[in-house]
């Protein structure tokens, strides 16, 4: 008998991501816009946590479900920020917000399952559902939109196999938010049909101007939405922690036993530097995530007009740090304008089409990069797109 791989692990693509930072590490004097990660260095009071978790000993496992101190910091942070009431047993400590929407669909989906996802979209969301045996229908969004999904586009792709909503806001890869106006018609919806809903909102403290103003639209929060809702956050982006894989899932019951058991199998526990790292966060770091985000605020307006003044149409991103300009008046694919621009003039940027058929005709540019880097990269992409133009 031939060694077969399995068919879950044969039908997903690679990730269109990768392949660029591939491509951008095996030449030199790229600038990369690539990257979804921050370029800040982790906060010293987490580093210094670590540490000293280290030196008492702090090596074996802790409970399945996270340091109850951990949990009980999550809980009184999210009753702070957005009026939630969860108790620590709502709260699993998991390996990155990876993790937890891998065990929330696992949990909550059967095959056959049809999981509604607005896309373009980070782009583990759909291989994550593939791997349990749901099938993904998308809800398409658009720039002319601000890639904020309606409840109307939602309501249209609902059936009777329909069971979960994904929302991700602040979005990776547009930026976009999430308006409290269209959260609450949205909650509505989702009640009236019986969904659950899983929302990643691992940049909701990387806000700007106007959607700053009107505050983050946490998904639990609106009427009638804790139940159904497994929120998901996480340590990565805020605090510059992606190296630490930490992030936690709150969810209420039966949702919150089941993903429960299947991270007790998968996982055990988070890894336990890191949790002790992630107590220091919550209660010494706001200094620290105030800063990075001012710097991001910084960079975007600077790579929002750059991209602007090179005649490409931008959205104003409202979160996160990328931004989304439109190529299409260049007449080149996603795709081969990011190969093109990478070629000759080293520049790495992910093709919109990596995170979905809307995404096309878009350019994922991350400003997680320094401001210097950004202004030369701007500079460049607006020789590329002069020189497209005229020949
Ligand atoms: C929207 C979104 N969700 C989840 C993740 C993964 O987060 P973590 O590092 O917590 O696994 C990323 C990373 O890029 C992301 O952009």
């Amino acid at each position: 008998m031939a060694l077969t791989i399995a068919a879950r692990a044969e039908a997903v693509p690679p990730s269109g991501i990768r392949r660029f930072f591939d491509i951008a590490a095996s030449m030199d004097d790229v600038i990369s816009l690539g990257i979804g990660e921050p370029d800040f260095v982790t906060p010293e009071p987490v580093m210094e946590a670590a540490r000293e978790s280290l030196a008492r000993g702090k090596t074996g496992y802790t409970s399945n479900a996270g340091l109850l101190e951990l949990r009980e910091l999550i809980v009184d942070m999210l009753r702070l920020r957005y009026g939630l009431s969860y108790a620590p047993d709502n709260v699993l400590v998991t390996v990155g917000v990876s993790e937890a929407l891998q065990l929330a669909m696992l949990a909550l989906l059967d095959p056959g399952d049809e999981i509604l996802i607005p896309e373009p979209c980070f782009v583990s969301y759909g291989p994550a559902a593939s791997f349990a045996g749901a099938k993904v229908v998308h809800v398409p969004t658009a720039a002319a939109t601000n890639f904020e999904v309606t409840a109307e586009d939602i309501a249209q792709r609902i059936t009777p196999r329909t069971k979960m909503l994904f929302l991700s806001y602040p979005s990776n890869p547009t930026g976009a938010v999430l308006r409290p106006e269209t959260l609450d018609e949205i909650a509505s919806l989702v009640c009236a049909h019986d969904l659950w809903v899983l929302s990643d909102e691992i940049y909701d403290r990387l806000i700007y101007g106007e959607a700053r103003a009107a505050g983050h639209a946490c998904v639990a929060a609106a009427e009638g939405m804790q139940e159904r809702t497994v929120l998901l956050n996480g340590f990565s982006k805020a605090y510059a922690m992606t190296g630490w894989r930490l992030g936690y899932a709150c969810a209420m019951e039966p949702a919150y036993t089941a993903m429960y058991k299947v991270h007790q199998y998968m996982v055990m526990s988070a890894p336990t530097i890191a949790q002790y790292g992630a107590i220091a966060a919550l209660t010494d770091c706001d200094e620290h995530v105030e800063a990075m985000r001012q710097a991001y605020d910084r960079r975007r307006r600077l790579i929002v007009d750059g991209l602007r003044s090179a005649g490409l149409p931008t959205f104003e991103p409202g979160g996160a740090f990328y931004c989304f300009p439109d190529i299409r008046s260049t007449g080149m694919s996603s795709e081969s304008f990011a190969q093109a621009l990478i070629r000759e003039e080293k520049v790495a940027a992910v093709p919109g089409s990596a995170f979905g058929p809307s995404g096309d005709g878009f350019l994922r540019c991350s400003y997680a990069t320094a401001y210097g880097k950004i202004q030369e990269a701007v500079r460049r992409i607006d020789s590329f797109v002069t020189r497209r133009r005229s020949s």
